[in-house]
This record gives C-alpha cells, sequence and structure tokens, in this order.
C-alpha cells in the first residue's frame, strides 16, 4: 500500500534466510536452515501443501537396494546419459550420493511411504532407470507412497519445518530480489489478502519457486507454476541456464493435459498406437515403454505424424492398464485410476487412457553449483558466485538434469539440495552477525513495477496475451523443433511481448486483486519464454529434449556447453558456460559421452 503521495508503506522484517516458495524444494530448505539455528522465513504465494509438489505422483529415485541390487554409480550412469551429457557430474555425483540419506530422513521424519512385504520403502521401476551401468535389466529404484508420493512429502516437510520454528508468510507473492551492488539483500512481496507491501532483509534469499510450465497451452503443471524466481533474477540482470530443454511428458490426460505417473509403465503399463501394436519396441528396443522420456515423446510424436494416433482424430495414444490386477491398481495406482475417470471417462481396469505427450518439467534455470548458490559467469570465471542468493527445485539448474531428466530425479533433485542449501546457510551464516540496513530507497523499482501494471488501462487482457504466448510456445517450442519454426517463434514471442505495452488491468485494487497477480506472472512466463524460444533458436545440434529436425545428430564439439539467456526489456542476451567434465571425487571417473540408445 502507498501513502498519499503514492510512496509505499513498507513494511520490514528482517531474517538469516528467507525462501520463496514452499514446495518441496523450498520446505526443505526452509527446514534446513531452521535446523542450523537460523532465523527462517518463507514466502509463498499458496498455502505451502497447495504447491505444485503436491502433483507429484510416481516417486523419489534413491538406490537403497530394497527391491534387487542397485548401487549410486549405477544410477549416476544413468543420469548422466539421461541429460545427453548436458549434466554437470560433480553436482549428479553429489546427488546420487545424498539421495539414500535424503530418502531415509524423510521416512524417519513420518513420510508414509508404500511398504514391501518385509515393511521396507517399496521401489518401482522407472523410465532410464537401469542396473549395472546401463546394460539393465531395469532397476526397481523409484520409492513411493502409492501414487501421492508428492503429497506425502509436502506435508512430512510442512510439519517438521513448523516443529523447526520457520516462520511462514503464506499469500504473500514475492515481487523482486533487492540487489545492492551485485549482493542480494532480500526481497519485496506483496501480501495478498490486505495489500500491504513487506520488504523482507536476509543474509541470504534462496529462491524455491519451481517451474514455468504455464508458459505452455497443455502442461501438466499447476496455474500457479509461472516461474516467478526466474523473472526476479532475470530483472535483477542475472541470466536464466539451458531454458531451451523443456521436458514433455509421455503421458498427459489427452485434452485435459492432467498426468499420468511413468510409474503406471513401471508397474507395467504399455502404449499402443491405432494398429493395437507396442510400438516402443521398435524404438527402445531393450527398455521399451521404460525408456526416457524425451525418447518415448518423441516416438508417440513419430506415430501420431506417421497417421498411427487412435481417436477419430488420429491424434493421440493409448496407455494400457486395463491388464493389470485391479487390486494392484487400487493400491499403487488410486490417484491416477481416479484421474482417468474424472478427466477422461475411462475405467483403467476395461480400457485404455488417452495420452499425449505434454509439457511437464523444466531442466533449465537459475544456474547454481550443488550448493545451491547462484552462480553466473564473471570474467574468466564461469562459476561466480553471486553473494546471498541461492536457488533450488526446478527453479535451479544445478545442472544434475542436463538435457532430460529422468522420472523421479525430480523430487530427490528437491530434497538432496533443498537440504545442501540449508547445509550451505549453516556454514557461511552466523545467527548473530547483524546486517547492513537496505537502502532507503530499497524496492524502488519494484514499487514503480508493480504500480504501472496496477494502473495499466490498455486494450488487450492479460487473459489473451497469456494465450498468445501459449500457443506460440506451443507451436514453434515443443518435440520436434526446426530452424524455420523456431526463427518464427522468436519474431512472433517478440510480438507478444511487445502487446503488454497494451495490456489493461480491470481492478485497481490492492487487496486479493487476482487480476494484478495474473498480470505480475505473465510478466515472469514473458522473461522465461523469450529466453526458451531464442536459446533453443540458438542450438544447432540435438540433445536431450532439443529435438532439432534440421540438426538431428548431438554435436559435443560445439555444443557440449550450457547456454546463458539474459533478458532485458524483451530483447535476449545469449552466452555460454563450460559443462563440468569431472566428479566430485575420485570415488567415480568421468563417464565419457556416447551414443544414447535404450
Ligand atoms: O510420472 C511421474 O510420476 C512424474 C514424476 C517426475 O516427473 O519425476
Amino acid at each position: 500500500m502507498s501513502d498519499k503521495n503514492n510512496e509505499p508503506n513498507w513494511i520490514d522484517h528482517t531474517y538469516d534466510v528467507v525462501v520463496v516458495g514452499a514446495g518441496g524444494a523450498g520446505l526443505r530448505a526452509t527446514l534446513g536452515a531452521a535446523q542450523e539455528g537460523l532465523k527462517t522465513a518463507c514466502v509463498t504465494k499458496v498455502f505451502p501443501t497447495r504447491s505444485h509438489t503436491v502433483a507429484a505422483q510416481g516417486g523419489i529415485a534413491a538406490s537403497l537396494g530394497n527391491m534387487g541390487e542397485d548401487n549410486w554409480r549405477w544410477h549416476m550412469y544413468d543420469t548422466v546419459k539421461g541429460s545427453d551429457w548436458l549434466g554437470d557430474q560433480d553436482s549428479i555425483e553429489y546427488l546420487v550420493r545424498e539421495a539414500p540419506k535424503a530418502v531415509y530422513e524423510l521416512e524417519h521424519w513420518g513420510m508414509p511411504f508404500s511398504r514391501t512385504e518385509d515393511g521396507k520403502i517399496y521401489q518401482r521401476p522407472f523410465g532410464g532407470m537401469m542396473q549395472n551401468m546401463g546394460k539393465g535389466p531395469p532397476a526397481q529404484r523409484t520409492c513411493a507412497a502409492a501414487d501421492r508420493t508428492g503429497h506425502a512429502m509436502l506435508h512430512t516437510l510442512y510439519g517438521q519445518s513448523l516443529r523447526r520454528s520457520a516462520e511462514f508468510f503464506l499469500e504473500y507473492f514475492a515481487l523482486d530480489l533487492i540487489m545492492e551492488d551485485g549482493v542480494c539483500r532480500g526481497i519485496t512481496a506483496w501480501k495478498l489478502d490486505d495489500g500491504t507491501l513487506h520488504r523482507f532483509r536476509a543474509k541470504t534469499v534462496i529462491l524455491a519457486t519451481g517451474g514455468y510450465g504455464r508458459t505452455y497451452f497443455s502442461c501438466t503443471s499447476a496455474h500457479t507454476c509461472t516461474g516467478d524466481g526466474n523473472g526476479m533474477v532475470l530483472r535483477a540482470g542475472l541470466p536464466l541456464q539451458d531454458p531451451e530443454f523443456v521436458q514433455f511428458h509421455p503421458t498427459g490426460i489427452y485434452g485435459a493435459g492432467c498426468l499420468i505417473t511413468e510409474g503406471a509403465r513401471g508397474e507395467g503399463g504399455y502404449l499402443t498406437n491405432s494398429e493395437g501394436e507396442r510400438f516402443m519396441e521398435r524404438y527402445a528396443p531393450s527398455a521399451k515403454d521404460l525408456a526416457s522420456r524425451d525418447v518415448v515423446s518423441r516416438a508417440m510424436t513419430i506415430e501420431i505424424r506417421e497417421g498411427r494416433g487412435v481417436g477419430p482424430d488420429k491424434d493421440h495414444i493409448h496407455l494400457h492398464l486395463d491388464h493389470l490386477d485391479p487390486d494392484i491398481l487400487a493400491d499403487r495406482l488410486p490417484g491416477i485410476s481416479e484421474s482417468a475417470k474424472i478427466f477422461s471417462g475411462v475405467d483403467v481396469t476395461k480400457e485404455p487412457i488417452p495420452v499425449l505427450p505434454t509439457c511437464h518439467y523444466n531442466m533449465g534455470g537459475i544456474p547454481t553449483n550443488f550448493h545451491g548458490e547462484v552462480v553466473t559467469k564473471k570474467g574468466k570465471n564461469p562459476d561466480a558466485v553471486v553473494s546471498g542468493l541461492m536457488a533450488v527445485g526446478e527453479a535451479a539448474c544445478v545442472s544434475v538434469h542436463g538435457g532430460n531428466r529422468l522420472g523421479s530425479n525430480s523430487l530427490i533433485d528437491l530434497v538432496v539440495f533443498g537440504r545442501a542449501a540449508g547445509l550451505r546457510c549453516g556454514e557461511l551464516l552466523n545467527a548473530s552477525d547483524s546486517q547492513p540496513e537496505l537502502a532507503v530507497d530499497a524496492g524502488a523499482e519494484s514499487f514503480a513495477r508493480l504500480e504501472h501494471f496496477r494502473n495499466a488501462s490498455g486494450k488487450s487482457s492479460t487473459a489473451d496475451i497469456r494465450l498468445e504466448m501459449q500457443k506460440t510456445m506451443q507451436v514453434h517450442c515443443a518435440v520436434f523443433r526446426t530452424d524455420e519454426s523456431l526463427a518464427e517463434g522468436v519474431s512472433k514471442m517478440g510480438d507478444v511481448y511487445a502487446s503488454m505495452k497494451d495490456i489493461g488491468v480491470s481492478d485497481r485494487s490492492m487487496v486479493w486483486n487476482t487480476d494484478l497477480v495474473e498480470t505480475l506472472e505473465l510478466d515472469n512466463l514473458m522473461g522465461n519464454a523469450l529466453a526458451t524460444m531464442a536459446a533453443a533458436a540458438n542450438r544447432k545440434e540435438s540433445r536431450g529434449a532439443h529435438a532439432s529436425e534440421d540438426h538431428p545428430d548431438r554435436d559435443d564439439k560445439v555444443w557440449m556447453k550450457h547456454t546463458l539467456a539474459w533478458v532485458n526489456n524483451g530483447k535476449v542476451k545469449l552466452g555460454d558456460r563450460p559443462v563440468h567434465t569431472y566428479t566430485l571425487t575420485d570415488d567415480i571417473d568421468y563417464i565419457k559421452p556416447a551414443k544414447r540408445v535404450y
């Protein structure tokens, strides 16, 4: 809220650590920082247990070996191969070695995992997870709480965070970073239910704001997945990394986009085309329906393009679970059985589910090291740490997923790196140290931006501009890409961005102004969309989820590098950083690039 001179009346807060976002990564970081004795706040636009992690179904990967032999080296090999050698192998080693510890912590905190006969955590097969350094057979590595693993995780972590006296600021919309001389000093935020404006001063800000799936027309992501932290970072003049790598999940429900977990194929489900053929046998003779997601999504798209899609318009694919024991479905896949009924009218025990590859996950995001510290390229140093700023979860690009993430490596990424960020805060910060006052005008630009949109009186609605953006992304930057279509996409996204000048917000109020919230979210989405399209047009090779029809091969000589994308006033500037071609310890050698077959 502002006074009569239209100056903001900031309500000021001071914490050691401020976490933005209360999904799996945000809650784990909040809990971790609080465990370190630091005064910790979590600022979130939705109630924690409504964060998008709640929608994660199939499970969390860790080489526990409860249901067959497994070890972290095999998990590492699969993750590197899944990433199409764009992942940083030091971070990947950290992820897979810490994974079992992070899962046992959740278990001890009360997370209700499904169980084996002898009481151990139940683990199911997932795409691309194999035994024996990729040679197979499939590894049962994905720990599950039926098909509601994310839901179980959120409730566990929220309860534990409260127990540790972390403070929650619920339904506060984070606006911008407060940066002073390249150092992050806090954030600004708008409290949605009473219209007050807040400045949170902190020794460290941890962004855990999730992905930006809502840049696309059809996605499995919640409406809240608007890349807010990424937008804040771009406005602070910092880059995003590898935004062109957008994962399409093979099994979104046709028409609705809701997720049908890969766990469905893990439990024995399979895909068929209009000829009733189990076509994955042709594309991935050994892993078949459990090949990695980019491979399965491409195969489905080819089947549809070549006229073998199902349905009256031959525009989707069938997922069969109807051959599985109904008791197993009820026990292990109850949630998706219900979703299939609600969103496609299908009884999974009798009929196949209509499915289509659907935008699901952003491999790219805010570049960080494996401690969660945000890094950027400064002069000759490609890994320069941005002081006071961290990022974790889907908002971040650490980069363990590289060009393509394996299913169930997301939940483990959330807790391993959320935990790492908390530990790092414990190493770097001291609760008794004071922090300098903020500059008197701190947050002025943020307030000006808020006022700009609140008073916008143009003719285009936020919803119309958002739809244009989503259709442009869907048409020009999906499973398969061409140079021509991407160039057109870059130009169209430029026009969509320009149309923001004519935006009109219907409500001037500061209290529950949902039109204004959606406009600020659109502003965040826009930066992400511009970066994604430009980076995709720039990368002249095929790697992981970036499948270029004009450049069908991976080109390690030229393109084994991370993209960096800065966005300023709608203009994208691109650069790059080297991939880390070294491991964390001598316990495993660098896994050399190889042809990726499943
Ligand atoms: O298919 C799924 O259950 C999704 C899991 C994931 O994206 O990790």
